[in-house]
């Protein structure tokens, strides 16, 4: 959610903690704020409001030093003022610290805190941390942390300097992650690679319950008994030009723009096609454990649930196994079932998704096997899972997911592949058949965006619209589904997604010729049935959107607008149709003058439940 940067080295830290920081912008932005050791103490800048802002501020009344931390944040505790805003201090500013993460047991560590004399300055819990460091007993800086976070309950990745340490940042992490950017003769911490890639590609990910301390001379994992621990150092295989917005006036647009490559990139070198099926070597699924899968529980949250939701038939159809679709949030919670054969499939861009996390954890501790489709590697999903699939679909800096959802259905259908095959609920014809299907893919999504002008036309007069219907059935309700929470998002109008048929049980209510009523109406076994449905709104007044393919009847008799996708197989077109959703939304939000790419409220990675 809130982004954490530090710096250790030769340098001026401010300008590479404020590069770092407006690569993390997009995980939250409401305030932001730097700290250095100055030589003589510690020195901070923050306020409430973006990292353009800060850097505005800075240039003001410049700060400067080679050690130095910073954050930019989502509000959990306390509103987005500049005195909530990170670093925090201790009672006399000898340390400053930034933080992601809760600490569940704020409350009564401040009400301790304030009864031995400690004053505090802000309402958030990050503070208490400050203070809880000032009093712990310790010779470092590392001992005096360690020493607090042991009476902390809750979930951080944390920073902090000291003007008794100097040149020194001390680090923690649990449940909020971190990484340690290794360059020459100089180190940095952030909570995402993207904020080091234009330092260094080494990258040492911390794990949870890990302490680190970075000087110029390098860096030491310790774990919470203060003994030394290895660490790999891994290489980071991102471009820093795919964290560039190039020609592009939003990463949205870009990252809509970028899917025909992501779907080859989440293709690449995974498809057999003599054998008709997917090698996935991540998967880490021997035959056996696959011919005993009895049933999948598929956990995710927003986009990556609807996901989920496409893979429920996805994996029914090809595999034959029952399936499941929960959110994180509400299955983490429930009585876990120990049922024999279930394997937990995780769906979930960042990695990072608190809810998503505790859910495999959950499932793990009932005795399920848990794989992952995930797009950041490395991440704490990545890593805690038994085996999966990568996504490679680039970073993703836009808040409102788009091309992660297209590389989640194509890895969920590379799932099916392998496992259809594995179980033998395909043949070997039907595999390459899909194989086939698969290979034309990334080609069908370059021609979808073709309807782009087409699509920004239609935002012109709806741009105004209150309220939006998204309607689809079978494997394009999700899809339904993701169209509204797209338009949602970004541009504020109020959407629902529906079943088709359902609507005649509630949402017809609504229907008249001021709502729009957006229909996604491939060529599939319940296409009639739609159409009736658009009959059924037509009726009563209602505009009508048809996103239809190629080859498909002619509908301009019954919608205002017609969109036609090019003919794929039923179960990939998802993929296809949910693109002029994606481009509708977007367009929508910029004639609406909304802030694209970092919506309000919203945050990328949801680290907190
Ligand atoms: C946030 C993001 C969504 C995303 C969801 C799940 O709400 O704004 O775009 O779909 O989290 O994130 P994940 O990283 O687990 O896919």
């Amino acid at each position: 959610m809130c982004g954490v940067v530090g710096y250790v080295g030769p340098r001026d830290a401010v300008p590479v903690l404020l590069d770092g920081l407006t690569r993390l912008e997009y995980r939250g932005y409401d305030s932001a704020g730097v700290a250095v050791l100055n030589g003589r103490g510690v020195e901070t800048r923050k306020l409430a409001g973006r990292i353009a802002a800060l850097r505005g501020r800075v240039a003001q009344d410049p700060i400067h030093g080679t050690c130095g931390i910073g954050h930019t944040r989502w509000a959990t505790h306390g509103a987005p003022t500049e005195r909530n805003a990170h670093p925090h201090a201790d009672c006399t500013a000898a340390l400053a610290l930034v933080h992601n993460g809760i600490i569940e047991n704020a409350d009564l560590l401040r009400a301790q805190l304030e009864r031995a004399g400690h004053r505090f300055a802000t309402e958030t819990d990050t503070e208490t941390l400050a203070h809880l460091i000032e009093a712990a007993a310790g010779d470092t800086l590392e001992e005096r942390v360690i020493a607090a976070l042991a009476r902390v309950e809750g979930t951080y990745g944390l920073a902090v300097i000291s003007d008794a340490d100097p040149q020194k940042i001390v680090v923690a992490r649990r449940g909020s992650p971190l990484l340690i950017g290794v360059g020459g003769g100089e180190y940095l911490v952030a909570s995402d690679a993207s904020a080091v890639l234009a330092h260094t590609r080494s990258v040492v990910y911390l794990d949870d319950g890990d302490v680190a301390v970075l000087t110029p001379e390098g860096y030491r994992v310790l774990d919470g008994d203060a003994r030394p621990q290895e660490r790999n150092v891994d290489d980071l295989d991102w471009d820093l030009e795919t964290l560039a917005l190039g020609s592009h006036p939003h990463f949205m647009l870009k990252e809509i723009f970028e899917q025909p490559e992501v779907v080859r990139q989440t293709l690449r070198g995974r498809l057999m096609g003599a054998d008709g099926t997917a090698r996935l070597n991540g998967l880490n699924l021997a035959a056996g454990q696959c011919a005993r899968i009895r049933r999948i529980v598929i956990v995710a949250c927003g986009t990556s649930w609807h996901a989920g939701l496409v893979g429920r038939s996805i994996l029914e159809e090809l595999t034959g196994i029952p399936v499941e679709v929960e959110y994180a949030s509400e299955f983490r919670y429930r009585r876990p079932l120990r049922v024999q054969g279930t394997l937990t499939v995780a769906i979930s861009q960042s990695g990072e998704t608190a809810d998503t996390l505790e859910a495999i954890r959950a499932a793990r501790a009932a005795g399920s096997m848990v794989v992952g489709l995930v797009n950041v590697v490395g991440s704490s999903i990545a890593r805690e899972a038994d085996g999966g699939i990568y996504l490679h679909a680039g970073p993703e800096i836009g808040v409102a997911s788009t091309k992660a959802f297209t590389s989640q259905i194509v890895a969920l259908l590379l799932l099916g592949l392998h496992l259809g095959r594995r179980r033998e609920q395909l043949d070997v014809k039907e595999g390459q058949r899909l194989v086939a299907a698969l290979r034309a893919l990334p080609d069908l999504v370059a021609r979808t965006l073709e309807l782009d002008p087409q699509v920004r036309e239609l935002a012109t007069r709806y741009a105004d619209a209150r309220n939006a219907l998204y309607l689809g059935r079978g494997v394009n309700f999700p899809v339904a589904l993701e169209g509204a929470l797209k338009l949602k998002e970004i541009s504020y109008i109020h959407a629902e997604g529906y079943p088709a048929a359902e609507m005649k049980h509630g949402p017809i209510a609504l229907i008249d010729e001021d709502m729009p009523v957006v229909f996604i109406a491939p060529k599939d076994h319940v296409y009639t049935k739609v159409v009736s449905n658009m009959q059924e709104v037509r009726a009563r007044g209602g505009r009508i959107i048809a996103i239809t393919s190629e080859g498909n009847g002619d509908l301009r008799h019954l919608a205002d607008h017609q969109l036609r996708v090019p003919a794929c197989p039923p179960l990939l077109s998802p993929v296809l149709t949910v693109i002029p959703l994606q481009l509708l939304a977007y367009h929508i939000a910029v004639l609406r003058g909304c802030d694209v790419d970092r919506p309000r409220n919203l945050a990328k990675s949801v680290t907190v439940e």
